[in-house]
């Protein structure tokens, strides 16, 4: 992490804690914090501390991501959910970690037989991703698991289109009916993520949700609140007569005479050229990014020359559904892609 660089995000404690007590209470479940990829950009570490108070698992999507919470301080249950290679699994061993199964030819490259091993089966309800799709498969991987010491500990699934009621039933319904076939105890049992719940999916066999965006309150509820904002310094202000350009391949020429600021960064801080053209907030006014985005630097309009204060490029004002709006993507991307170098400040 850039300890001393002039861009940086600001991760707001309050908000995080308010939108993961909405989860618990909202689904009457426990909650499983899905924070993998760096929190979805949010900064790993840093969630996980805050939400330690309330989340009663972290679920990341790696060995390294689990390890580095386990070296952190964070002792609360950890489930991957990608699969790992099973090379490191005395390393899953001694972290007391939890690992997902998603067939039986995973399951018989474990070569350990210890009760320490904890497994969640993951069962493929339609999206076609990770997990087991037949009952059948089901039934040989439960046979498997009795002639091993292992815990089998957790069962779910994953929604591929949870805002879509008809498809989210059939997946539920796929799943209870995999659930009911198994005569097992299981402390987790998970399906429903953020707009599962937002949608009011009660499952009452569940005892479990798995909520990612919806923590970091970057989906369409007025019931969360935003966590993260991005913000740069202006490091040089310059006035542009109409005769000249701004930034590579000349995309700017500026109508009239303008002042402009250049920001330290660019499409390598996860600000991707697309952002061209798109609106950001400083010091009481919307203004917005001209020319090409650059690597590490960007251009923006000034309102006038003596605006003050850092510029806002995700956050209060600038909110990361609008920017993944003029992006033509998710509000997943926008923050995911923000780098791990870039500085986290808690507040
Ligand atoms: C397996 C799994 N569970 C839960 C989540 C969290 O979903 P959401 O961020 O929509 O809450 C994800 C997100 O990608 C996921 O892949």
């Amino acid at each position: 992490m850039d300890k001393y660089g002039l861009t940086y995000i600001t991760i707001n404690r309050a908000n995080l804690l308010h939108n993961a007590r909405f989860f618990k209470e909202k689904s009457n479940k426990q909650l499983i914090a899905v924070i993998k990829s760096n929190a979805y950009g949010h900064g790993m570490l840093e969630v996980a501390k805050i939400l330690n108070e309330e989340a009663d698992v972290f679920a990341v999507d790696s060995l390294d991501n689990a390890l580095s919470l386990r070296k952190n301080g964070i002792t609360k249950p950890i489930l991957i959910l990608n699969p790992i290679d099973y090379n490191y699994l005395d390393i899953v061993l001694e972290n007391d970690l939890m690992i997902t199964v998603n067939s039986l030819t995973e399951l018989q490259k474990l070569t350990q037989d210890t009760d320490k091993l904890k497994l969640h089966i993951k069962v493929d309800t339609g999206m076609n991703r990770f997990g087991i799709k037949s009952q059948h498969e089901l039934d040989e991987m439960l046979n498997y698991i009795k002639t091993k010491k292992w815990q089998l500990v957790g069962i779910y699934s994953h929604f591929h289109s949870p805002n879509d009621e008809i498809y989210s039933i059939r997946q539920q319904k796929r799943f209870l009916e995999m659930l009911e076939s198994i005569d097992h105890e299981f402390t987790y049992i998970h399906l429903c993520s953020t707009s599962a719940v937002l949608n009011n999916l009660d499952i009452p066999e569940t005892t479990h949700v798995r909520i990612g965006l919806g923590l970091y309150g970057i989906c369409d509820s007025p019931d969360v609140k935003p966590v993260l904002s991005l913000y740069a310094k202006i490091v040089l202000k310059k006035l542009v007569s109409a005769e000249e350009i701004v930034g590579y391949g000349a995309k700017f020429k500026p109508k009239q005479d303008m002042w402009i600021g250049v920001l330290p960064c660019g499409y390598a801080d996860g600000i991707i050229r697309h952002n061209t053209s798109r609106q950001v907030y400083i010091d009481g006014h919307y203004t917005d990014i001209i020319g090409s985005v650059c690597m590490n630097a960007m251009m923006i309009r000034l309102p006038h020359p003596h605006v003050e204060g850092d510029v806002e490029l995700i956050g209060p004002h600038v909110s990361a559904l609008e920017v993944a709006h003029h992006l033509n993507t998710i509000s997943y991307e926008v923050t995911t892609i923000l780098p791990a170098h870039l500085k986290r400040i808690v507040i």
